[in-house]
């Protein structure tokens, strides 16, 4: 199955870009860039949800603030195909802090701060295949 392949990667469309309208011309770009969506799902994490997704940052003094944003509104979970696609997506993303994004990227474009960055994708392929199963089952893959 191509989410075996390394050819996939795990994205977030945040909260702060569907509550501002923004969702629609970011998947737009997704697939402009040449992504292929093999999941997708709306959905509003609870807490305790966004605490286990950002686990690995809990020692950080930014993880109430993170998972109470994350929780904060609905967004949309994304997986996405494309050679390369851990690269691929984390390029288009652009910088964690978007005044540091390049001009092109979805944060720079769209992200108001580096809490609120419109956008998450994971960092490295064992990292997608957690990511991925987090939030989909087998079924939920086309
Ligand atoms: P993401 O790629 O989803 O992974 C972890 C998130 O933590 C990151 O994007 C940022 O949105 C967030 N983050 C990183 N640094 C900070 C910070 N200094 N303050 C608030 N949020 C942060």
């Amino acid at each position: 199955m191509a989410e075996q392949t390394g050819n996939i990667t795990f994205g977030i469309v945040k909260p702060d870009a569907v509550r501002d309208g923004k969702a629609g011309a970011i998947i737009q770009k997704v697939l402009d860039n040449g992504f292929k969506l093999r999941a997708m799902k709306l959905i509003h994490l609870t807490q305790r949800e966004a605490e286990g997704f950002y686990a690995v940052h809990k020692e950080r003094p930014f993880f109430g603030e993170l998972t109470n944003f994350m929780s904060s509104a609905p967004c949309i979970v994304m997986a996405l195909e494309k050679e390369n696609a851990v690269k691929a997506w984390r390029d288009l993303m652009g910088a964690t802090d978007p005044a540091k994004a390049d001009a092109g990227t979805l944060r720079k474009e769209f992200a108001t701060s580096i809490g609120e960055n419109a956008v998450h994708g994971s960092d490295s392929e064992e990292n997608a295949q957690i990511e991925l199963a987090y939030f989909f089952s087998h079924l939920e893959f086309v």
